[in-house]
């Protein structure tokens, strides 16, 4: 079953300074449970196919669908999004940060709060449920954000760039820890990224899009069988891989 479908999505920014065509009649679906990533140059779309699945825009042309509903910026609650910066609030202390959302959606039940805290014992966090984000590192802080992010169950999980604030090794055992997370968790994910080894080693697929306006170029499924992202780079074909996207992002 299709949790995201794209179909034959345009959008062009309007502003006053005249228009932007952002998207190209982009298709893309996504099964259930899977991750797939985005990759392109910059500037190309990417965070626009994010925001428009989140309903937080509306297409010019085309329709979204998630899990069966099509998008129209009521069905905020199916639909996670985890930014670059992890958007933790510092006064609050880790609990009630991960409470946040259910707050904000009004979803504050004991089932809920309950679900909340087992995610955070569950993922390492269960001394730090009455401490500050200032006093966590850049990988539990985005933990922490991806739990908060979890806690009100979305259908599909939106990633645009959650790593590239940290520092090269926190990031690879960061992307260990997300990975892990989302598919225990069994969640539909789409990562954006810039980076190319970052996207072969977490996805079931990656999308190449082309310049803006962004249209979808190529789509690679990739075949390697291993268990963990730092794992899979260790793979012979994870080269492979690599090279043949990075050739269809450049040329
Ligand atoms: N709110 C907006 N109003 C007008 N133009 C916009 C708006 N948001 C994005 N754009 C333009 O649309 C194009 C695509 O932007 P988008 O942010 O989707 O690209 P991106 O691939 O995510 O870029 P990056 O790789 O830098 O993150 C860019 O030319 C950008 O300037
Ligand atoms: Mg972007």
């Amino acid at each position: 079953m299709d949790m995201l479908s794209i179909k034959n999505v345009s959008l062009c920014y309007q502003t006053p300074e005249g228009e932007t065509d952002a998207l190209k009649n982009v298709s893309l679906d996504v099964k259930q449970g899977e991750f797939v990533s985005l990759v392109g140059p910059s500037g190309c779309g990417k965070t626009t196919i994010l925001s428009l699945t989140a309903g937080l825009i509306r297409p010019t042309e085309g329709q979204i669908f998630v899990d069966g509903k099509r998008v129209d910026g009521k069905t905020g609650c199916d639909v996670g999004y985890m930014l670059q910066r992890d958007q933790l609030f510092e006064w609050r202390t880790i609990r009630d940060n991960v409470m946040l959302g259910l707050e904000i959606q009004k979803k504050k039940t004991a089932e809920n709060v309950e679900y909340a805290e087992n995610l955070l014992i569950k993922y390492g966090l269960k001394d730090f449920f009455k401490h500050y984000p200032g006093e966590l590192s850049g990988g539990m802080r985005q933990r922490v954000a991806l739990i908060r992010t979890l806690a009100f169950r979305p259908k599909i999980l939106l990633l645009d760039e959650p790593f590239s604030a940290l520092d090269f090794q926190t990031r690879l055992s960061v992307c260990d820890d997300v990975y892990a997370i989302i598919r225990q968790e069994k969640k539909t994910a789409v990562l954006v990224t810039h980076d190319i080894s970052e996207a072969v080693s977490m996805s079931d697929r990656v999308v190449v899009l082309s310049p803006r306006p962004a249209s979808v170029k190529n789509i690679f499924t990739i075949d390697i069988n291993a268990p963990t992202p730092l794992k899979r780079r260790e793979d012979p074909g994870f080269s492979v891989w690599f090279d043949k996207i990075w050739t269809e992002v450049c040329v």
